[in-house]
């Protein structure tokens, strides 16, 4: 099974408008037009429709980073996943840590997020990872099996195969510090084994698992050569077109 590997960027809550079209901008210099690794910046809303319009066309893709699972109606400062598809969007990034920690989401809350985002068409990227209390007491496997048990509630076969699942140690993220290859890959493999007694051992290979925490452009060729890390999700350094178009370069050298 080979899966297309997947780069994503994610910009959280950075970037202004004249910064994310220059970053597009330089982005989109560096790319060349026949890139085969799949390619996603997900700025922050207020500059989707901006990074459409440079992006139409282009291998770059868009996602966004939250959504709220409702159709219109009185949710003041929400976003629902209609508005994001007709801005062009086409995944959305779900569950991420700092959701969890700073905004108190919880796995049942990401699934019917989950939910949304499919019956919406994006495809949803779904976070889960330790913090590094649970890491050092040796919890990484069970927190993240119940991550991705509650995160993926209520997901038929048919349609897991086409979801993204992040591996972000929450440890790892913004600090500089990243899993070593071995232990990412070490939750990679425990994370498809879950997804194929979720589903089938035949859906399991098809689902990319992207790799998140302090990705940059001299460590993501060895995560990236792990065999069950298909991609990452990138913060930090996709900040700076120069060190995410490494980490793309990265992805594509895997399938040289
Ligand atoms: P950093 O790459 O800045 O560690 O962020 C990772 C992340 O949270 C991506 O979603």
């Amino acid at each position: 099974m080979t899966r297309r590997p997947f780069i994503a960027g994610n910009w959280k809550m950075n970037t202004r408008r004249q910064t994310a079209i220059e970053l597009v901008r330089q982005l989109l210099n560096g790319l060349n037009q026949d890139v085969r690794t799949e390619v996603a910046v997900c700025p922050p809303n207020p500059y989707l429709t901006v990074v459409a319009d440079l992006v139409a066309g282009s291998p770059i893709e868009l996602g966004a980073q939250n959504l709220y699972p409702a159709g219109d109606g009185a949710y003041t400062g929400e976003v629902h996943a209609g508005m994001l598809t007709d801005v062009g969007c086409r995944f959305v990034i779900l569950g991420h840590s700092e959701r969890r920690q700073y905004f108190a989401e919880t796995d049942a809350f990401v699934a019917e997020k989950l939910q949304s985002a499919l019956a919406g068409n994006l495809v949803p990227i779904v976070c889960v990872g330790e913090t590094l209390e649970q890491r050092q007491a040796d919890q990484t496997d069970e927190v993240v099996r119940a991550q991705i048990l509650g995160s993926l509630e209520g997901l038929d076969e048919v349609r897991a195969a086409g979801i993204v699942i992040a591996y972000e140690p929450v440890w790892a993220i913004g600090t500089g510090l990243t899993a070593t290859p071995e232990q990412a890959e070490a939750v990679h493999q425990l994370i498809r084994k879950l997804l194929g007694e979720l589903f089938t051992p035949e859906v399991a290979a098809q689902i990319r698992i992207q790799y998140g925490g302090s990705v940059k452009a001299d460590n993501a060729a060895q995560l990236l050569s792990q065999p069950n890390i298909d991609g990452a999700l990138v913060g930090g350094a996709s900040l700076k077109a120069a060190d995410f178009l490494a980490i793309i370069a990265a992805a594509e050298a895997t399938l040289a």
